[in-house]
């Protein structure tokens, strides 16, 4: 769940691209950060607790160099000190590494190294691969980094620079790494993001593969040693993309993005949607999988798929789905559902699925990571790069394009495609200033309470609880979603005089139902915000959203999102960077 990124070639501010590149991985990590630059008296390393993005670039100083690696660091093994932040070196200072992942044998590892004299200054599990490196030394750099390779269990990309070496190593099994190619001079990163200023060509590193990069890049088999030849990939990414703009956060400018993303991501090449729909007419059964909030866009699209389709989908949690290995069989359709493609638990899942047989298809916003190529179809939802923790507009893109695949499975492409695009049309008219206020009021209001409750129904019951993870993430208040019907048996009795309660309504065959549950819970005292196309008299506030007819969620959730921003920003939180999420879980 770190960012890392290395630059080599032939401008002399190397360690400062780093810093700059860095900047646009923080997401992935934000407890702490470092950077190592080769210079003339050797490797010189740089450290920090806090997050790079607040770093003045006047308060350090930073000698030429043309070669140079970083980290923003989202601690797992050891607390949040400089001496845990990454780079580490080896003994002598001869060896630097960054790593993002776990080195599940370390303490086995550390404890042979130790034996062998080495000592220790961090707590890390990376440091052992400085260590490891060095004992293999006398068969050279390259080999040393590829035996220490063959030794780490785990799912790691790791960067390495030795003092007397014009090269860098890099290497990967399990978490994302990309090279990226300039005009004499390569960048490698966990995400494309980190170099888009300089270079829009892309190579990927495989799992089981690494680079060595001296002047053009050399990629192995880690395994086996084979050499391999990569194809350079044109990404569709600007620099801009990945810019705040004139916003103050990347959560709003996302936000603010749905104007244009959901008739993006349905912009699809027809024959595509129709070769999934498909696929899942035709599969024995099909599963949903996702985490987080992908995780909640899953369980809407399977009430999506009943109510359109008249199909049954099973929608299961990333981590839960290996549980589920004793149904799989070929036969079995997965449709993995992510923003990044990278994912651990989800990757697992699909892992499992493809060992058991079954045909594994993503629908993911990064193009070209692990998800994309290892399933045997993916569609992209264009929602360009998402980089607030936060999922927005990726939410809706993904919701869009599981919505039309239903319409697909029974032949009403058409009319899914004209629902979805009027969806979209009425979402531009909704986002603007005014509306943005009237939120911003309900926020003043909330801003104070300890504790919230979101009800919802079918497709809006999957909502209910994505708006309770935006409202936890970065407002940091107790939110939390129920099924309208569910709150008689139990979470009823949390209701008190003024405890607000955000009822999802839709105008389908579940709205009678939720104003009634809404009607009980105002009869306890509950302060009632109702998401809704129509005013109704029990809301203490309205939050206004178009009719969208089998598209509810996606204008839904809209409201809620910029209520959790505007709470964050209220009460001072960082939306982009809420404390103890990263945007990319690539950990078990
Ligand atoms: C993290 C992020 C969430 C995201 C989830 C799944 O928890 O903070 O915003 O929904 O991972 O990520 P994915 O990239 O697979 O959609």
């Amino acid at each position: 769940m770190c960012g890392i990124f290395a630059y080599k070639g032939k401008r002399e501010n190397a360690s400062e691209i780093v810093i700059e590149g860095l900047k646009h991985l923080e997401y992935r990590g934000y407890d702490s950060w470092g950077i190592a630059y080769k210079s003339k008296a050797g490797i010189v390393v740089e450290k920090r607790v806090g997050k790079i993005g607040e770093l003045d670039l006047n308060t350090i100083q930073l000698p030429t160099s043309n070669t140079a690696m970083g980290h923003s660091r989202w601690a797992t093994h050891g607390t949040v000190t400089e001496e845990n932040a990454h780079p580490h070196f080896n003994e002598d200072q001869s060896i630097v590494v960054v790593h993002n992942g776990i080195v599940e044998n370390f303490q086995e590892l550390k404890n042979k190294l130790i034996k062998n004299g080495h000592t220790f200054k961090s707590e890390t599990d990376t440091e052992v691969i400085a260590h490891l490196i060095e004992d293999y030394m006398e068969v050279g750099f390259e080999n040393a980094f590829k035996q220490a390779l063959k030794e780490l269990k785990g799912r790691f990309a790791i960067l390495a620079m030795h003092r007397d070496e014009d090269k860098l190593m890099a290497a990967r099994r399990g978490s994302p790494l990309i090279v990226g190619k300039g005009k004499s001079e390569y960048f490698i990163a966990s995400d494309i993001p980190a170099f888009l200023e300089y270079s829009r060509e892309v190579m990927y590193i495989d799992d089981n593969q690494m680079v060595v990069l001296n002047d053009t890049p050399k990629f192995y088999n880690i395994e086996t040693g084979e050499k391999i030849t990569k194809r350079i990939v044109e990404i569709g990414w600007n620099a801009e993309m990945a810019e705040k703009g004139e916003h103050p956060h990347f959560m709003i400018k996302e936000i603010k993005e749905q104007k244009d993303t959901i008739a993006r991501a349905i912009n699809q090449n027809e024959k595509d949607i129709m070769k999934v729909a498909n696929e899942i007419n035709n599969a024995f059964g099909t599963y949903l999988i996702g985490c987080g909030t992908a995780g909640k866009v899953c369980l809407a699209a399977s009430y999506a798929f009943s109510e359109i389709a008249k199909k049954h989908v099973n929608p299961v949690v990333g981590s839960e789905f290996p549980s589920y290995k004793h149904f799989i069989k070929k036969g079995s359709l997965v449709i993995a559902v992510s923003q990044s493609g990278e994912t651990a638990d989800t990757l697992e899942a699909i892992e499992v699925a493809k060992q058991k047989g079954a045909k594994v298809i993503s629908i993911v916003n990064v193009e070209g990571s692990t998800m994309d190529r290892e399933s045997d179809f993916s569609i992209n939802i264009k929602a360009g790069p998402e980089k607030a923790v936060a999922s927005t507009k990726a939410t809706t893109a993904q919701l869009a394009i599981l919505t039309l695949l239903a319409y697909a499975c029974v032949d009403r492409l058409k009319e899914g495609r004209k629902l979805l695009i009027e969806t979209a049309s009425k979402i531009n008219d909704m986002l603007n200033p005014r509306y943005e206020q009237h939120i911003e009021k309900l926020a003043e209001k909330l801003r104070g309470h300890e504790s919230m409750y979101v009800i919802g129904r079918a497709m809006n019951y999957a909502m209910a609880l994505e708006s309770a993870i935006k409202l936890q993430e970065v407002s940091y208040i107790h939110a939390e979603g129920f099924a309208g019907g569910e709150l008689k048996h139990g979470p009823i009795a949390l209701i008190s005089k003024g405890t607000p309660c955000i009822a999802l309504v839709a105008n389908d065959e579940t709205k009678q139902d939720i104003l009634s549950n809404a009607i009980e819970i105002k009869s306890r005292g509950g302060y009632i915000i109702g998401v809704s196309p129509e005013n109704h008299e029990i809301f203490d506030y309205w939050l206004r959203v178009p009719d969208a007819g089998n598209a509810s969620p996606i204008v839904n959730i809209i409201p809620v999102q910029i209520l959790a921003y505007k709470l964050a920003v209220m009460k001072q939180n960082n939306p982009d960077m809420p404390r103890n999420l990263a945007k990319s879980v690539t950990v078990k």
